[in-house]
């Protein structure tokens, strides 16, 4: 994998940049992607370069990677309102290529339905991925298959307590969630991981270092063909 160390705001304009090239390369492409602090910066670059005319998502098709099992997509913390909230809302990509897994719905049929709707488009072409402070990717949290499809998990209780600066308080934090598997997420084309700040800088160092383990998920991008770290200084201190 490559390893870019920059500075935040330069981490959001280069990854912008990837979306540029592959949409102007490929408009139709499938997107894999995110949610969380993480690409924020990157989400108002890309809302910003809509804006200005430089890059459209209007043949484009999204997939993203998780979501709160049991929160309506019209619920403040669910991850389909933070979509449309930071991304969707400003741009023209089409309601109707939108995915996000359903909280709501987590039926057998429907967790392997979202991979067969991803392969019906086409497969991903780019996923975006934050990692947690355990290196999680997308909800897959220690101990995931390798080879998992999208799948209900139980969230750790580090997960809970990262994420409930959110809510009110950590009861109010889902104990589980749907989430792309990590097999469903090696199989894009490529990828790329954003980590910013301090916090991830131990898991920064075992994905990019350490050995591939599942109690690593993020180190199985060690595997990955096509896969591109982004970090800055405070998450690349340790390496
Ligand atoms: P964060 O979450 O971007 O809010 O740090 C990342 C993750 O848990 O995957």
């Amino acid at each position: 994998m490559e390893l870019i160390i920059d500075s935040k705001e330069n981490i959001a304009a280069r990854a912008a940049k990837q979306y540029i090239d592959l949409l102007k390369g490929k408009p139709n492409a499938v997107l894999g992607l995110a949610t969380g602090s993480t690409p924020l910066g990157l989400y108002a670059e890309l809302v910003r370069l809509y804006q200005a005319g430089e890059i459209s998502f209007k043949d484009a098709t999204s997939f993203n990677l998780d979501e709160y099992v049991g929160l309506p997509p019209t619920h403040d913390q669910s991850y389909k309102y933070f979509m449309m909230h930071n991304l969707f809302n400003h741009v023209d990509l089409p309601e109707e290529r939108i995915h996000v897994p359903s909280g709501l719905d987590t039926s057998a049929e429907t967790l392997s339905g979202y991979d067969a709707a991803i392969k019906a488009a086409g497969g991903v072409d780019l996923q975006l991925l934050g990692i947690g402070n355990n290196g999680h990717i997308g909800f897959n949290e220690p101990g995931t298959p390798l080879e998992s499809l999208t799948h209900v998990v139980e969230l750790t209780l580090d997960t809970r307590e990262v994420n409930s600066r959110f809510f009110q308080s950590l009861d109010e934090v889902p104990t589980h969630a749907a989430t792309m598997g990590i097999r469903t997420v090696m199989n894009a084309r490529s990828i790329i991981l954003i980590a910013l700040g301090s916090a991830k800088a131990d898991c920064i160092k075992k994905t990019v270092q350490g050995p591939v383990t599942a109690e690593v998920p993020a180190s199985v991008l060690q595997l990955h063909p096509n896969c591109t770290i982004y970090c800055d200084p405070e998450a690349a201190a340790l390496l």
